[in-house]
């Protein structure tokens, strides 16, 4: 029997690929993917605990999600609701007190366990209808359990690394996500092959804190990411390797090194810095100062001149003053990302910074934010319209905007639109960039190519 499967993913990367792994989990079932949630018999929201608004959102989806269960239900339909990822780890039963129409709840780490709970959700006694919850952190990793991936595609994410033990003091993933844990090397480079045999000509390797990567490589041996995406540039066929997030103190000597050895290790790194104010970073248990983030993006850029940045900030943490405020956008205007995301502080509650002093004025936060998006959204336009005229390697992994329209990535992430024959969807070819926009460029198709275009991007030196 098929029946019809309706993810909604909201968060990070890690999330996208859960919920591709959920879908997994679920093929068995007869469950097959549907774009539709009021169509759906089991829909899923794969939410994201990381500030305010993640919260907000999902309760207000779900109060929509509520009305076509009862639409379906009016039509001797039934519909599952299931809330998983981060805020269902965090508030757990909770979500049931407050949208008791939710039929199961499940965590990031237990989501192999689906079967089960929709098995469970199934019987309950209908006098007593609460959802079923599981958001336990079990002690044999749900990789251990899952199906082989079964996505299709030119590109594709894979989480080596779950979970984060370095506690910064805004952030609520160490308590979502749970502990540090790395797959063993095997895993990881299974799956790559299988997803390369699958048309993946790129990879993404996904973590927390994707460069605190520690597998298990065999034998009594660890391999750090540095190695691990060595042995992934021996597949056949894998023309482009990313990893995201890193912390800055996970940079190391091996890793860096890498970013100058493996061709096929894209020259773009996203690099959250959150501050520019020692004190500051202090303050969040970043336990780095801004030299050393420097030093560190001084080493990238040696071992890999054409290397570009990209970062996280956070503004308005508490105590943060106007002298704290401005060696950020300092920070922000001598390190040049050519792409950053920054955002207000957002008090997440059980996080020790919720509880500090000082807390800074929402108008503060505002006004801050403003100044330095200023500044980034410059460094970024800056970079986009230097990108005019150039030859670059997009590898074009979607439709576009308009019909016989594809886009795809440039290997700094940059979003590129182009006119192009069927033919090239799934490939990497050479475009010439012909205008420049905030967030995305226009190009001419300018030839095709066999490389990953790495070489071409030397040129940016
Ligand atoms: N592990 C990564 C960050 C993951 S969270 C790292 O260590 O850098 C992604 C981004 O969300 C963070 O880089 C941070 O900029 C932002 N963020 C996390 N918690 C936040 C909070 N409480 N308020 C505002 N932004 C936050
Ligand atoms: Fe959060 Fe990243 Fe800090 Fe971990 S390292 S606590 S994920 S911000
Ligand atoms: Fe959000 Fe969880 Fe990712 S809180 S950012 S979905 S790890």
């Amino acid at each position: 029997m098929t029946r019809r499967l309706h993810i909604k993913t909201f968060g990070c990367q890690m999330n996208v690929y859960d919920s591709a792994r959920m879908a997994d989990v679920l093929a068995p079932l007869g469950y097959a993917a549907t774009e539709r949630a009021d169509d759906a018999d089991l829909v899923v929201l794969n939410t994201c605990h990381i500030r305010e608004k993640a919260a907000e959102k999902l309760y207000s989806e779900l109060g929509r999600i509520r009305r076509s269960k009862e639409a379906r239900a009016a039509e001797g339909k039934t519909a599952m609701i299931a809330v998983a990822g981060c805020v269902a780890q965090a508030e757990g039963a909770e979500i049931l007190s407050r949208a008791p129409y939710v039929d199961m709840v499940v965590g990031p780490q237990s989501y192999h366990r689906l079967p089960q709970l929709i098995a469970e959700a199934a019987r309950r006694d209908p006098s007593n209808p609460s959802g079923v919850v599981d958001v336990e952190f079990p002690a044999e990793p749900k990789f251990d359990h899952l199906p082989p991936v079964r996505h299709r595609g030119p590109s594709a994410f894979l989480s080596v690394q779950e979970g984060c033990d370095k506690f910064c003091t805004f952030c609520v993933v160490p308590y979502t996500r749970g502990w540090e844990f790395s797959r063993p090397v095997k895993d990881v480079l299974d799956e790559a092959r299988r997803v390369v045999d699958r048309g993946a000509l790129e990879i993404t390797l996904l973590g927390q804190n994707v460069n605190a990567y520690h597998g298990d490589a065999g034998g009594g041996a660890e391999a750090g990411l540095g190695g691990l995406i060595r042995r992934l540039a021996e597949i056949d066929g894998l023309k482009r390797i990313r990893y995201t997030t890193s912390h800055p103190r996970d940079m190391s000597d091996d890793l860096i090194a890498a970013h100058g050895e493996v061709e096929a290790l894209m020259p773009f790194l996203h690099l959250p810095v959150q501050s520019g104010s020692d004190r500051i970073l202090a303050a969040m248990n970043r336990r780095h100062t801004r030299d050393d983030y420097r030093r560190i993006v001084d080493k990238l850029m040696a071992a890999r001149p054409d290397l570009k940045l990209s970062s996280d900030f956070i503004v308005g943490f508490p105590g943060e003053t106007g002298e704290d405020f401005d060696e950020t956008v300092a920070l922000a205007r001598e390190t040049r990302f050519i792409q950053a995301y920054s955002f207000k502080y957002s008090t997440r509650p059980g996080t020790p910074g919720a509880a500090m002093p000082n807390q800074i004025d929402d108008s503060v936060k505002a006004e801050r934010l403003l100044e330095l998006q200023a500044v980034l959204d410059q460094n970024q336009i800056v970079f986009n319209r230097s990108s005019i005229g150039r030859k670059m390697a997009v590898l074009l992994d979607r439709p576009g905007r308009k019909a016989g329209q594809f886009a795809g990535r440039s290997v700094y992430m940059q979003p590129v639109h182009v006119d192009a024959p069927a033919r090239y969807f799934g490939r990497i070819a050479e475009l010439e960039i012909t205008d420049a926009h905030a967030n995305s460029l226009s190009a001419r198709l300018a030839g095709e190519e066999g490389g990953n275009g790495s070489h071409m991007e030397r040129a940016f030196a």
